[in-house]
């Protein structure tokens, strides 16, 4: 999958030069991709790595999703900056470093099949799909639903798999994962993901108020207890339901 998208791109690339070659005007769109290579770069460098996320797959992945492309447009020239950025619909796509950081906690690696709530731009699921087999993930707006499951599949992320629901309730029928990812803010756990959680699995989880300081949570499942640990203050936009 990785490899394909590599060569998609490198082919790409010296498009430029070939119509170059033939007398024609350059071609300004690659150099473009380049400057937002280097910036992407200096991304995970700058606030990623020297926050301390070490694992070298998810700083390899992080390397590798061209984030401006999960972006609206207008909002392009700052898909690298240090901050969430609007994707329309009142929705947010995450910084950065906390997509890093929630990846790392889940020690994701392959052979493993993961739930996320709250697709959005589909930024995360296809971190997460650049190192687990499968990720299914569910996401409340509907427009957002069909605008990720068109960006992933252009992209070539094959592995995921986009619903239009509430994810409150999680996806039974592909349960257990070995791990779960909530990207919006429920005030306590909701009890469905928790007993679609794989025996040794792990949930990464904002849980609080709606609009407040909330608690970044890691939960791991071992021998069908539930084990909690507090991790980071962060903010959220808040987990709905379906009226
Ligand atoms: C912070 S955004 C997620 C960012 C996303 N992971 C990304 O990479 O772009 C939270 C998302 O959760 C969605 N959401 C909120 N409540 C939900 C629910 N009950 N089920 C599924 N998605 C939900 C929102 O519509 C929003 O798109």
């Amino acid at each position: 999958m990785i490899a394909l998208r590599s060569v998609v791109l490198a082919f790409l690339c010296t498009l430029p030069a070939i119509l170059d070659s033939r007398g024609l005007p350059p071609v300004s769109w690659c150099q473009q991709d380049q400057s937002y290579d280097s910036r992407r770069e200096a991304m995970v460098r700058e606030q990623i790595a020297e926050r301390g996320v070490r694992d070298p797959d998810v700083i390899r992945a992080m390397r590798t999703v061209p984030r401006h492309l999960f972006v609206p447009t207008e909002e392009m020239p700052r898909a690298y900056e240090d901050h969430p950025l609007p994707i329309g619909y009142d929705q947010t796509i995450s910084q950065p470093y906390i997509v890093a950081l929630m990846t790392e906690l889940l020690q994701p690696r392959q052979g493993q099949k993961f739930l996320e709530i709250g697709t959005g731009s589909g930024y995360q699921a296809a971190v997460l799909a650049e190192l687990v087999d499968t990720v299914f993930t569910i996401e409340i707006v509907g427009q957002l639903a069909a605008e990720a499951t068109d960006r992933l599949q252009r992209l070539n992320y094959g592995n995921v798999v986009v619903r239009h629901g509430d994810g409150y309730l999680g996806w039974p029928e592909h349960a257990p994962f070995d791990g779960i990812i909530v990207t919006a803010a429920p005030e306590e756990i909701p009890q469905p993901l928790l007993e679609q959680l794989k025996e040794g699995g792990k949930m990464v989880v904002p849980t609080g108020k709606a609009w407040a300081i909330q608690t970044l949570t890691l939960v791991e499942k071992k021998n069908g207890r539930i084990i909690s640990h507090d991790v980071a203050p962060v903010r959220f936009v808040p987990l709905t339901r379906d009226k």
